[in-house]
């Protein structure tokens, strides 16, 4: 895997209104790999969402550096998933996908053809004709899931993504993300409060520190890259999740 994109050095203070100061993030250097799934795991507060931000090129106001083996085109290379999943709600689930590519003025057979496989892709072709407050929470992630890859992003940025599903639907979506990754073999920054998803998903895992949010350690994950329901039971897996909770204490 080579170099595919490089944080360097990277700061953000906060300023507010009545002139009081956050430090958010201080120096952070983090390393991505081309298809690399990197888990970015930190307490709340220490700056995860202000980093992807800055990498989604939403925030520009920062020191430092991001450097790009192919610089991203803004709004169009860079795929973003929220904690909850913001569809319009008077679009169908096809149209919500089909977003992103209304706005890049593709509506060619091609275009709509890629809809479809993305729908298809993420278990929601049954449902392109239905509206988001038709869908169950874990449906809906997975229309946002497909909208970020509409555009064919060369990252997908994902901001706890899965933090508002149940248990079930959330173990459920971790094995579609992995099997989405499979087929499209995006690199993916994800945010995450849970050292047990992280562990299941990354390829690494970066460990950042309470505010002023440093990177503390990056841990490569001791596990195959094949991963299963059963990969949670092996001993690796519980030993790597506890070390990671242990550093997150
Ligand atoms: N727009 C903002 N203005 C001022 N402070 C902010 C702003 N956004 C975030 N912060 C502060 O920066 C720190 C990091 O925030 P954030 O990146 O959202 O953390 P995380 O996603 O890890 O929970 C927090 O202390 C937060 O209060
Ligand atoms: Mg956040």
């Amino acid at each position: 895997m080579s170099a595919f994109m490089s944080v360097r050095g990277v700061s953000k203070t906060y300023v507010a209104a009545n002139r009081s100061r956050v430090v958010a993030l201080d120096d952070v250097d983090l390393e991505v790999a081309d298809g690399e799934i990197v888990a970015l795991i930190g307490p709340s507060g220490c700056g995860k969402s202000t980093l992807l931000r800055m990498i989604a090129g939403l925030d520009t106001d920062f020191e430092g550096e991001l450097a790009w083996s192919r610089q991203p085109r803004p709004g169009k290379d860079i795929g973003y998933v929220f904690q909850e999943p913001a569809l319009l709600p008077w679009r169908t689930v096809e149209r919500n996908v089909s977003l992103g590519l209304e706005a890049q003025r593709d509506k060619s057979p091609a275009g709509r053809q890629r809809v479809r496989s993305l729908l298809e892709l993420v278990g929601l072709d049954d449902f392109a004709g239905s509206f988001p407050k038709e869908l169950s929470g874990g449906m809906r992630q997975r229309a946002a899931i497909a909208r970020a890859l509409a555009y064919d992003p060369q990252i997908l940025l994902m901001d706890e993504p899965f933090g508002a599903l149940d248990a079930i639907t959330r173990d459920r979506l971790h094995d579609d993300l992995l099997r989405i990754w499979e087929t499209t073999r995006k690199t993916i920054i994800l945010v995450t409060h849970s050292v047990e998803e992280a562990t299941y998903l990354a390829d690494k895992v970066a460990v950042m520190t309470a505010r002023p949010g440093r990177i503390k350690a990056v841990h490569k994950v001791p596990l195959d890259r094949d991963r299963t329901p059963r990969t949670r039971q092996l001993p690796q897996f519980a030993e790597f999740a506890g070390m990671l909770r242990q550093e997150l204490e």
